[in-house]
């Protein structure tokens, strides 16, 4: 069956690239990488060859003898970026591609020393999900398609290359001062997961599957923080089944890596803001190793079907929580998902197309309409169906669901026809059709309860009532407690209000991220002046999207503070992601 991908040019018809060897020369003089790329197809192919690029300088393609191949690069689109055709002579099975990547590449980050938590290195990361690996090298930029890699990275020497594959050995360049490192990645992947970064990396080993990698600066706090990796690992293992990336290595980003998480198969990538000092947020680091069967073995076949990974995944990342920490802790842990969810759909509002969870994103922005949705409606339906057919039943079905797929990519209807012959009718129990081709939330989503998490809510809820959390006990709260009583506040306190919870709680003095970001939006909204200047302060901290998004829009949405935001991202615009600072225009702007 022929399958397109609305956000990519390839066509598998045409020829299917299953491996590349990669040459990539860092350059952070001019943040470019000079690369050349073998692409070798699964058959020999005949004609015309499309493949995916953006902003890429194509300098010549030829064929594995060396003769040049005539190509085309067609006009650039704002989306997909442009088409590269090349004309392959009869019974071609492979092309070498020499290209250079822009300083503008979406998918790279390069960054100055002092925007390093070591500030003498210069350093530059990937983020290739979804559309961006076109940008660092021409490919079938598609999960539709899987490729083996082999690769070598040269860099300034001083400086340590990490990707997410296994490492070779490092030598001397060919260049003088300069040093190349190798990696192989023998397990197909889509191009998402493509990554790499170079900096003053250095590593520890945390068991012995695993190790941290991070700048010197860092490495103590993120082997304290993420200490129970191990442990994780061997609770999904039971869960799921072996895991099949034989290491399960973990990178500690810079502050303006703008995901909490990357799954990049063998060496997820990590914002610090995780690093807490209380591990309350290790939850992101069993949320990308549970993507290790949810999304890298099983994988979804265009973005339409991205709740595939994600849905599943918070699904499992709970899954271990629970075992991990109890079910409690997946209650509160739930609870904060599903203001997360109910935020998304008031704000595309629950008609939406893109509150379902198969969604129809054609000629759309993936980056645009990222959104909660199908994280968290997509857990609600993965446990909607768990409790219809039993805890032990819906395992065994997930975990033939892995071994069906494992490697593969697989579209929403494959999923539905799956589930129906595998659990006969249960499609129709949970009304799975009004779950994954509906708008809003369906009347019988899964609700979670528990004590604490009642106390919680009802706390928060009773503000307005004149009802005060009592500061003894409050000592007692972790991070999540904190979360889910901010998330049950009235959305506007008055000017006194907020100056009592700061003064009882030092809120604004926050370290915790997700408590800091929680408060700032309530704060800011409620117009209380000392959250300005840390709310200012913090989106020229972090590059996390996830605090950058609401901070900019709770400061851009009042009066008071609008010209702060605009001139806060001026200040900081340079220092964001290519993508966080897309993201952030879009506020802006509207
Ligand atoms: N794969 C995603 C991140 C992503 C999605 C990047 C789409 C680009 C496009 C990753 O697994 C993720 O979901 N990260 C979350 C973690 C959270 C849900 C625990 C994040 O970054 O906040
Ligand atoms: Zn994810």
């Amino acid at each position: 069956m022929s399958r397109r991908d609305p956000h990519s040019y390839a066509d598998l018809d045409q020829g299917r690239v299953v491996f590349v060897d990669l040459d990539l020369d860092l350059d952070f003089a001019t943040s470019c990488i000079a690369g050349r790329a073998r692409l070798e197809l699964a058959e020999p192919a005949t004609g015309p060859l499309d493949l995916d690029t953006r902003d890429l300088e194509i300098r010549a393609v030829r064929a594995v003898d060396g003769g040049d191949l005539p190509f085309t690069l067609g006009p650039r689109d704002s989306i997909l970026g442009a088409k590269l055709t090349v004309d392959l002579p009869p019974a071609t099975p492979a092309l070498v591609i020499d290209f250079v990547t822009s300083p503008e590449a979406s998918a790279l980050q390069w960054l100055a020393p002092q925007q390093t938590a070591g500030g003498q290195h210069p350093y530059v990361f990937s983020q290739c999900q979804a559309i961006h690996a076109r940008s660092v090298l021409p490919c079938q930029d598609s999960p539709l398609a899987r490729f083996r890699f082999e690769a070598r990275v040269t860099v300034p020497e001083g400086l340590t290359v990490v990707m997410a594959a296994a490492p070779g050995e490092a030598r001397p360049g060919d260049a003088a001062g300069r040093r190349t490192f190798a990696f192989a990645m023998p397990q197909p992947i889509p191009s998402y997961l493509f990554a790499l970064a170079a900096g003053n990396i250095v590593s520890r080993d945390l068991g012995p599957r695993s190790r941290v990698y991070t700048e010197p600066e860092m490495l103590d706090a993120a082997a304290w923080e993420f200490a129970a990796v191990d442990s994780m690992l061997r609770a999904a293992e039971d869960l799921f089944g072996p895991y099949l990336w034989d290491r399960f290595d973990f990178l500690v980003m810079p502050p303006s890596f703008p995901y909490g998480g990357m799954e990049n198969p063998r060496l997820t990538f990590l914002t610090p803001t995780l690093l807490a000092g209380d591990r309350s947020l290790v939850n992101v680091l069993a949320h990308e190793l549970a993507h290790s069967w949810t999304g890298n073995l099983v994988t979804n076949a265009t973005i339409d079907d991205f709740w595939l990974n994600e849905g599943f995944t918070v699904w499992a990342e709970r899954r271990i929580l629970e075992r991990l920490a109890g079910p409690e802790a997946k209650a509160l842990a739930a609870a904060i998902g599903r203001k997360g969810l109910q935020d998304a759909i008031d704000q595309f509002g629950a008609e939406s197309p893109f509150t379902r969870l198969k969604t129809d994103s054609w000629g759309a922005d993936p980056d645009e309409f990222y959104s909660m949705v199908p994280y968290e409606k997509g857990f609600l339906f993965v446990t909607l169906l768990e409790d219809a057919v039993g805890r032990e039943r819906f395992d065994e079905f997930l975990r033939h669901y892995m071994k069906t797929y494992a490697f593969q990519s697989i579209t929403t209807s494959e999923f539905e026809e799956f589930l129906g012959a595998e659990l006969p009718g249960v499609a129709d129990r949970v009304r799975a059709e009004s779950w994954i081709h509906g708008e809003g939330l369906p009347g019988n989503a899964p609700v979670f309860t528990s004590d604490q998490l009642t106390d919680l809510q009802s706390l928060g809820a009773a503000w307005s009532d004149g009802r005060r959390p009592d500061p003894a006990a409050v000592q007692a709260w972790s991070a999540t407690e904190w979360q889910v009583y901010l998330q049950a506040l009235p959305r506007r306190l008055s000017a006194e209000d907020c100056a009592w919870l700061d003064a009882t709680f030092g809120l604004t003095a926050q370290e915790n991220g997700e408590i800091l970001c929680n408060w700032l939006v309530i704060a800011v909204a409620s117009g209380h002046e000392p959250a300005y200047a840390r709310a200012a302060e913090f989106v020229g901290q972090v590059g996390r999207m996830k605090y950058l998004k609401p901070l900019y829009t709770a400061l851009h949405g009042h009066a008071a503070t609008r010209q702060l935001a605009v001139d806060t991202f001026a200040a900081h615009a340079a220092g964001y992601h290519p993508i966080a600072r897309g993201g952030i225009e879009r506020i802006l702007a509207g």
